[in-house]
């Protein structure tokens, strides 16, 4: 399999009014594994339109292996694309799904088949060329859509969002199938995901996007841990802000600290010894949910003595989970572990990502 490595300089789509991407550059090494991830309208699937040559460029240039692919036809970049829904052929075959791309291309009868069996063995679905497509199940059906991609022996992989139609099982498991079938044949693929899971698990890097831009460029592990401003944090599942106080447990300059509900706990009692390397927070406790092994409480700070005045939304309302159930009402404290915090400075840039 042919695998190139693909490179954006300074693409720019503009639609009307919008400029849908904006300046976006970015280099992707051959047979790696690249994910966009990024909020609803943020340019995604264009960018994979882009690089497949259904959306024309207003500005910029598009290079696979070292050559400019802006000016070709789809049929000629050669890249595959699959989408969220499989669009296979209905009244077909697996094995005529398979190889229909090939008889557009005018293969022989006995390459079609030979590239079909290959295909069919490499997904797990050995024998299953003469079955028809409407009798396999929804993932069966996604990996026939991802061979009728790769018989093709494409350049690069383009995937929109290819598992979200599946169940949360199902999808798990074509994961991690998904990612070993791209190393083993190791080609060059970009997948859109909204799932930061998903991203976290699969990718070798995560192109954040936001706006028609690229935000962040960084692997599953830097970007968990430091992600480059707020908003990036909420997405990477950073659910709790509060406002820094004197005192707490984070290098100077920073106006808040963000941190994820699984690192924090909730006490009511007497507080934990060795509080001075903690952030500690009092409040209210509003809800209180099992969610398997702990509980997660909800705290509001907004009515606490204690608790100076709140600026703005950050800090109101707080969540941590706790080893045992505590009642809506109850006063209790949260804490975090230094390590654990995140802060940003007052223009919502990340100052210290945690330190694990
Ligand atoms: N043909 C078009 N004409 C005008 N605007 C468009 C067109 N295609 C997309 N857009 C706009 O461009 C923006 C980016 O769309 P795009 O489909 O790339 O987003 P996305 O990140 O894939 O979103 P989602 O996660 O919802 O799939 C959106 O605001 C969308 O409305
Ligand atoms: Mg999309």
């Amino acid at each position: 399999m042919g695998t190139e490595a693909l490179s954006l300089e300074e693409v720019s789509i503009r639609l009307g009014q919008s400029l849908i991407l904006d300046g976006i550059s970015l280099q992707v090494p051959a047979g790696s594994f690249t994910c966009l991830l990024g909020p609803s309208g943020c340019g995604k699937t264009t960018l994979l339109r882009a690089i497949a040559g259904f959306a024309p460029l207003s500005a910029g240039d598009i290079t696979v292996g070292g050559r400019s692919i802006s000016n070709l036809a789809p049929e000629a970049r050669q890249t595959a694309m699959v989408f969220q829904s499989y669009a296979l052929w209905p009244h077909m075959t697996v094995a005529g799904n398979l190889t229909y791309p090939l008889k557009l291309r005018g293969l022989s009868k006995v390459e079609r088949d030979r590239r079909a069996e290959a295909i069919l063995s490499l997904l797990g679905l050995e024998g299953y060329g003469p079955r028809a497509v409407i009798s396999l199940s929804g993932g069966q059906r996604q990996r026939v859509a991802l061979g009728r991609a790769l018989i093709i022996d494409p350049p690069l992989l383009l995937l929109d969002e290819p598992l979200s139609n599946l169940d949360a099982s199902i999808r798990r498991s074509l994961r991690g199938e998904l990612r070993r079938l791209q190393q083993k044949v190791g080609i060059t693929t970009i997948m859109v995901t909204h799932d930061q899971d998903e991203a976290l698990a699969m990718a070798d890097r995560i192109v954040l996007m936001r706006q028609g831009r690229i935000v962040q460029v960084a692997s599953p592990e830097a970007l968990y841990s430091a992600p480059a401003d707020l908003e990036v944090a909420h997405f990477l599942g950073v659910d709790n802000v509060v406002d820094l106080r004197p005192g707490d447990p984070v290098a100077a300059g920073g106006a808040l600290a963000g941190f994820r509900t699984a690192d924090a706990r909730v006490f009511t009692g007497e507080a934990p010894a060795g509080l001075d390397a903690v952030l500690v927070r009092a409040g209210t406790v509003t809800a209180c949910a099992y969610a398997g092994g702990s509980y997660h409480v909800s705290i509001d700070l907004s009515d606490q003595a204690g608790n100076e005045s709140l600026s703005g939304a950050s800090g109101a309302a707080l969540s941590a989970l706790s080893s045992v159930p505590v009642a809506p009402g109850t006063r209790a404290r949260l804490s975090v572990p230094a390590p654990m915090l995140m802060s940003f400075g007052a223009d919502s840039r990340l100052l210290q990502g945690i330190r694990q």
